[in-house]
């Protein structure tokens, strides 16, 4: 339990660690707040060099607020140590429905990493950062016609989920230019998570039953119109154990192995993403570094009993690639005192902009942003401003005594919090900033009234006459 706001400069917790010992070494992952979070002379967060009370009267509040270097960090991470743990080709690939967007896109793109979308906007988002097509993946449980059209056209791979795309793909492509595909599997590997984000146990809606994949491969090899690049398998997210995917690298060779024992060629496995982040003190995920290098050894020791080739290693990283490089800013607003009972602290979002919370139970720390020393005075719940009893961004959390018009800062914030927004009660959704060395750009702009109505049609006879 915290007993004072978290000073970020000078103290030996996780999170609270000086930015000369952490940049590099640190996987951010395992710290609640971004890489560069310190506090200022003014008492205030610092991200990225920018005080945060400033970036809101610039930007408006609420902003999400992306720290470049935690995200680069991340991407970095991920890329070394595939390079240092696995002795075949690897390449990371980001989940991008954790956050996509255009400024986004082009940090990742730029630390080398590929793509996984799983729409055509997501497609659409990722090609007009600039991504080069044979860095994408496209996956879906219900790929549209117009969809694997576009995904074709673009020349991207498909990540192949069931019987009904391998058909549209295979009316689609011609032998002349064949589609690569991977194809998609249920591997039957269970992890501890929530049930919503688990993708691995037989009862999923995503990708091939293994018992089908013999048959599968024979109708792919039957197909020149097909080229068939590997296999994927996803198990789940914000998972803290290691051993779920160690279990995935060896029944993943074994089904490589039936592949080409079917007479296909195998290029590449993709073992999905996964890896959890630390959301409040009590999470304790496995570092990059150690994920990946438990997933590697995974996959070179089932590869030597099999005595395989190794394939070319992919895995895809969402949250933890840019959950913890991004916090979002609140102002606080109204305050209700049930004596006994609770107190209400409310800010200006919720859950249009953060619906992890209602959605998941998700747990979220905050801070005092305009008063980092302030000592923790009281239990509070920070509410959100939408009508709904549930909009609850934190249950029962400390922090120092609040008044309107403080900053509350939620952390880790980077991953399916954007991407998850919704306009619920016509509310905008914030703005987003970039920020590195005390500059800080707009990336997303704030939504106004005139775009929540932009996509409305009033048919004149619904007019007042
Ligand atoms: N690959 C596939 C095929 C996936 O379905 C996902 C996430 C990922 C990779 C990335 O997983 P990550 O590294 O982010 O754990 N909205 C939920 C999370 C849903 C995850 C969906 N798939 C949440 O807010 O917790």
């Amino acid at each position: 339990m915290l007993l004072t706001q978290p000073k970020i400069e000078n103290t030996g917790s996780q999170y609270l660690q000086p930015l000369s010992e952490v940049a590099g070494e640190t996987s951010p992952n395992q710290i609640l707040a971004p890489l560069t979070a310190r506090v200022n002379h003014r008492d205030h967060l610092e991200v990225g060099g920018c005080d945060v009370t400033e970036l809101l009267a610039q930007f408006g509040s609420p902003l999400y607020i992306l720290d470049e270097q935690t995200l680069r960090t991340s991407c970095r991470q991920y890329r070394d140590s595939f390079l240092r743990h696995y002795p075949g080709e690897s390449q990371v690939i980001y989940a991008s429905k954790a956050w996509s967007c255009l400024a986004v896109c082009a940090v990742i793109a730029s630390e080398g990493i590929g793509f996984d979308v799983v729409s055509g906007g997501e497609l659409q988002t990722t090609l007009q950062a600039g991504v080069s097509a044979d860095r994408i993946y496209f996956h879906g449980n219900n790929k549209s016609q117009a969809e694997l059209q576009f995904a074709y056209d673009t020349g991207c791979t498909v990540m192949v989920d069931n019987w009904l795309e391998l058909e549209m793909l295979s009316a689609i492509a011609t032998p002349q230019a064949p589609i690569p595909i991977m194809v998609r599997l249920t591997p039957g590997i269970e992890c501890h998570t929530h049930e919503y984000i688990r993708t691995g146990h037989l009862d999923s809606k995503f990708g091939f039953d293994p018992h089908q994949l013999a048959q599968v491969f024979a109708w792919i090899r039957d197909r020149p119109q097909l080229k068939f690049i590997g296999l994927h398998a996803h198990i789940g997210s914000q998972i803290f154990e290691r051993q779920p995917h160690q279990d995935l690298g060896g029944v993943m060779v074994e089904w490589l192995q039936s592949a080409i024992a079917s007479g296909l060629q195998v290029e590449s496995l993709n073992i999905g993403g996964g890896l959890g982040i630390c959301y409040t003190e009590a999470d304790d995920p496995p570092s990059i570094d150690e994920w990946v290098g438990a997933a590697c050894r995974a996959v070179v020791k089932a590869c030597e009993t099999h005595n395989l080739p190794l394939p070319k290693l992919m895995s895809e990283p969402g949250r933890s690639l840019i959950g913890s490089a991004c916090v979002t800013a609140y102002t606080v607003g109204s305050r209700k005192e049930i004596p006994g009972l609770r107190t209400y602290v409310a800010v200006d979002g919720g859950m249009s902009d953060n619906p992890r919370p209602i959605t998941y139970q998700s747990l979220y720390q905050p801070i005092l942003a305009n008063r980092m020393s302030a000592p923790l005075s009281e239990t509070v719940t920070v509410a959100g401003k939408h009508c709904e009893s549930g909009d609850v961004l934190i249950k029962d959390t400390q922090l120092p005594k609040t008044q309107t018009g403080d900053v509350l800062v939620v952390l880790g914030t980077g991953a399916y919090n954007y991407s998850m927004a919704s306009n619920y009660n016509r509310i905008p959704r914030p703005a987003a900033a970039i920020v590195n060395e005390g500059e800080a750009n707009l990336i997303l702009e704030r939504e106004t009234y005139a775009d929540l109505i932009r996509q409305d049609r009033l048919p004149d006879r619904l007019r007042d006459r």
